[in-house]
């Protein structure tokens, strides 16, 4: 490993607004249910970011949002460490990373205890339809944990995944909210869709179209 990712990876570990799972096991599973009370300490809404990179929209969206709770979810400890870093640096309390697979996710909460979730620019896993956050399978991970209503946002340059994700809306009977085929064209003004990630950035510097859709499962 390269010495920078090595030590990134250590920091994170000294980091108090970051969680691991390689820190759970089964004889210290993580404190499920505690986000509000224990974490955040406040009865807030419980926001989350899956693939969350570098974390821009996890702080982006909690500088916007500082009634609501954040946390950034992604496997990547060295993308992660930069929001986490910045988050101590600007003093952003609403807003904690989660270093764990996302397929994991039900280990970490408890039955509707998720608002909203926010999933920027996922790898659009071209040919694995089960691996694409947008999937059933995943949809069916995220269900019992999110409370009525709950809208999934999904921000991507993928025109594959954009087709994807509709094409489960229509057959799941799921709730689309908002389809958005052109974000700077449709809505350049909507600042929750102007915050730039990393990828997001690539991706406009070669000219791609950055698409949105916004739906619940029920
Ligand atoms: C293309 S990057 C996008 C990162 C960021 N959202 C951005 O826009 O800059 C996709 C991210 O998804 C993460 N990822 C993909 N599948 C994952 C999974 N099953 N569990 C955790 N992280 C995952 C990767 O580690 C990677 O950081």
């Amino acid at each position: 490993m390269p010495k920078i990712k090595e030590k990134r990876m250590e920091e994170i570990r000294a980091m108090s607004n970051v969680f691991e799972w390689s820190d759970y096991n089964s004889s210290n599973p993580f404190p499920k249910g505690s986000w509000n009370a224990e974490i955040f300490r406040n009865a807030n809404p419980i926001v989350l970011e899956l693939a969350c990179g570098k974390g821009e929209y996890s702080i982006g969206l909690g500088n916007f949002f500082p009634e609501k709770n954040f946390v950034g979810f992604d496997i990547k400890g060295n993308r992660m460490w930069v929001g986490a870093n910045r988050a101590l640096e600007e003093g952003i309390n609403n807003v904690r990373f989660f270093r764990a697979y996302i397929d994991h996710l039900d280990q970490f909460f408890v039955e509707n205890e998720i608002d909203e979730i926010w999933i920027i620019f996922p790898d659009p896993q071209l040919k694995k339809d089960r691996k694409k956050l947008t999937s059933p399978k995943f949809l069916e991970l995220y269900r019992p944990l999110l409370k009525k209503g709950a809208t999934i946002n999904l921000k991507t340059d993928s025109p594959e995944l954009y087709e994807f994700t509709k094409d489960v809306i229509s057959k799941e009977n799921l709730i689309l909210h908002r389809d958005v085929s052109d974000v700077y064209r449709e809505c350049p003004n909507d600042p929750k869709l102007s915050i730039k990630t990393y990828y997001e950035g690539m991706h406009l510097k070669r000219g791609r179209t950055i698409r949105f859709l916004s739906f619940s499962l029920d």
